[in-house]
């Protein structure tokens, strides 16, 4: 199979062609190379049989990237929070447009399947559970709480104290902030996409992705970067609210497995259709617990506590993801406590840390678009 893989130049991308290399697949990486992912300019030795630096947004880049591609793994996407509101349209951009110009590409070339980098943010706050009135919604935390040191949300009807729970892909969304709700429409993108040219899709919503290559930390960057970009330089990772955050961490080799794995499986599905799965461990774990993990392997220095908070963060959401188990097969290998110990000493991405960590491969062709 020959995939197109875009976002290919980032952090799960690089996997999943590394992956689908592995498994005997050809791919076409199609990265911007944007400077909020690769602060330190373009990594060396990119990966993939074909590599295509230009924007997912530019509609000749794609049409020439897509050129005798079975499939597509639609990795590219702006993540993190970002730095403020002025971010939005940057977002909006690369994530919607982005994949509206890539589906519509597709569309033309007659190309059929695809694999969308979904996200756990469609969900905003996870599962919880009233003892009174069973599931509940609460809705973002107040600032005063937070302010107050009151990080758990409680029941929006009696205020009681609730029990957060695994979140099943038939959770309603709720995206809380901009980078969320560009991933709920990627989704919705894609299934009108499928509607309308008898194409398949499968959205795999990813929880915390963590383990070698991952960004250092940046705005946009993930927790599990930020703990281990300041243990590197010595110091101790400071851990937002009280620290009892409940998180699902999935290790990105498993990741790019669920990507391989959801690639053969999208070609005997239905023409027409769409379909989310969790990507989880399917092992919550606090960010306090992490924190600590990830400390001790590194060998201090231990993580300080802050009760400092962000507008728009999340207390607890974790997956179920037995359907992807179950309907597709997939099963996560690498454990926390394994996973977290490499991740305490492993390359974080710069330039020669990619080089290092992946060597260099032989390509076909590389162009360069005015991205
Ligand atoms: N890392 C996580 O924990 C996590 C969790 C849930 C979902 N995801 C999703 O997984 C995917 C990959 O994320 P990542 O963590 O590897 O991020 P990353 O920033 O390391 O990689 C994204 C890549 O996409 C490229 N890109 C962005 N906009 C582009 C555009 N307009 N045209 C071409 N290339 C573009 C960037 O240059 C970068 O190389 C994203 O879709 C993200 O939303 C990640
Ligand atoms: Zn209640």
């Amino acid at each position: 199979m020959r995939v197109l893989v875009t976002g290919g130049a980032g952090f799960i991308g690089a996997h999943v062609v590394a992956t689908l290399a592995a498994a005997g697949h050809e791919s076409v990486v199609l990265d911007a190379l944007l400077p909020s992912a690769h602060p330190e300019g373009a990594p060396s030795g990119l990966p993939g049989d074909r590599v295509v630096v230009g924007d997912v947004r530019d509609r000749e880049v794609v049409a020439d990237a897509l050129a005798g591609v079975d499939a597509v793994c639609h990795q590219a996407a702006m993540v993190g929070l970002g730095k403020d509101f002025a971010d939005a349209p940057l977002y909006v951009g690369c994530n919607d447009l982005g994949t509206a110009v890539l589906l519509a590409e597709m569309a033309a070339a007659g190309v059929r399947d695809l694999v969308l980098a979904g996200s756990m943010v469609v969900y905003g706050e996870g599962r919880y559970d009233c003892p009174r009135h069973g599931t509940v919604r609460p809705g973002p935390r107040a600032e005063t709480d937070l302010r107050a040191g009151r990080f758990e949300p409680r029941c929006p009807d009696c205020g009681a104290e609730l029990t957060p729970g695994l979140v099943a892909e038939d959770a309603p969304a709720d995206p809380r902030n901009v980078y969320a709700s560009t991933k709920l429409a990627q989704e919705h993108l894609a299934a009108a996409w499928a509607r309308a040219t008898g194409g398949r899709a499968v959205s795999l919503r990813y929880h915390n992705v963590y383990g070698p290559g991952m960004p250092r930390d940046t705005p946009y960057a993930g927790v599990a970067s930020f703990f281990r970009s300041a243990l590197a330089r010595g110091e101790a990772p400071r851990v937002y609210e009280d620290g009892g955050q409940r998180r699902d961490f999935v290790h990105v080799h498993d990741v790019a497995a669920a990507n391989a794995t959801a690639l053969e499986a999208v070609r005997e599905r239905r023409p027409a259709s769409f379909a989310a799965y969790n990507t989880g461990s399917g092992e919550p774990h606090t960010i306090g617990e992490m924190a600590t993990v990830l400390a001790g392997a590194h060998g201090g220095p231990d993580p300080v506590v802050t009760g400092e908070y962000r507008l728009g963060d999340v207390r607890h959401v974790t997956a179920d993801s037995r359907a992807l188990r179950e309907e597709l097969g997939w099963r996560p290998r690498v454990s926390f406590g394994e996973g977290m110990k490499d991740f305490a000493t492993a390359p974080l991405r710069d330039a020669r840390d990619r080089r290092e960590s992946r060597g260099r491969r032989e390509k076909d062709a590389v162009t360069l678009s005015g991205a």
